[in-house]
């Protein structure tokens, strides 16, 4: 297909100067296919650095934005900022900031909004709980979590939006959903799309799965007609990394 697989690294609040600086050097001296794009998600006190050590055909994200440019908003991080000191990609929506932090759909959805105004790229993360699969509603959570963000967005928008499908029990858990639960919320995903957006958003836009993905798992699901790359928590603070950016070679 036309779409470049898409790996991504969220390091999430995990990492120090020193650890960061051991790592880049790993990833600067990995041998890659450059027929895949990847971008790192770093703490926001690390984003600079980051920027300014990775290797240049890799690209640097923020793990979170916050809805303005500046003000009066203590403890928050503007995309503008993020793109200041050299993100490219900001991570909206983590189930991380939706559990966790109780970040809405709407919330979530005007985030995309003002990041893709400040010239970010968006990795949109969607995905439903243990017990929402279990009562057989994932398909209706993923559709509400996307719906916020089709209202917000115009059709031109999607081009700078990658759809990152992350099962929560799947995440941090070593429980990977397998290469057909992974196919099939996909191919759900896509087909959502077509008529909620367009079908050529729905044919270009990545869908990349998230949940315990390492480089033993990563080869089979990377062959799946509608998995466009992972994003990648727990094996991205490793070499391993690298493996996985090649997982479609
Ligand atoms: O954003 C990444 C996901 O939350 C996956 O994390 O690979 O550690 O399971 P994990």
């Amino acid at each position: 297909s036309s779409r470049t697989f898409w790996v991504g690294g969220n390091w999430k609040m995990n990492g120090s100067v020193a650890a960061i600086k051991e790592l880049t050097n790993t990833f600067n001296a990995g041998n890659v296919s450059s027929d895949v794009e990847v971008v790192i998600g770093a703490p926001f006190v690390y984003v600079h650095l980051l920027s300014e050590t990775l290797r240049k055909d890799w690209a640097v994200a923020g793990e979170n934005c916050y809805v303005k440019a500046s003000g009066a908003y203590t403890g928050e991080i503007s995309p503008e900022m993020l793109k200041d000191v050299g993100a490219k990609w900001v991570i909206v929506g983590h189930s991380e900031r939706r559990n966790i932090l109780n970040e809405s759909d709407e919330f979530t959805a005007e985030k995309c909004v003002k990041a893709l105004a400040a010239g970010l790229k968006v990795s949109l993360c969607v995905g439903e709980l243990l017990e929402e699969r279990e009562a057989g509603i994932t398909q209706q959570v993923v559709e509400r979590q996307l719906g916020a963000v089709v209202k917000a967005l115009k059709e031109e928008d999607w081009a700078n939006i990658v759809i990152a499908y992350e099962p929560v029990w799947a995440i941090g858990t070593g429980k990977v959903a397998t290469p057909e639960q992974a196919q099939e919320t996909h191919a759900a995903i896509r087909e959502y799309l077509k008529t909620a957006v367009s079908p050529k958003v729905a044919a270009e836009t990545r869908i990349v799965y998230g949940g315990s993905v390492n480089a033993k798992n990563c080869k089979e699901a990377a062959q799946k007609p509608d998995v466009d790359g992972f994003l990648v928590g727990g094996a991205s603070l490793k070499p391993e990394f690298l493996d996985i950016v090649n997982a479609a070679q």
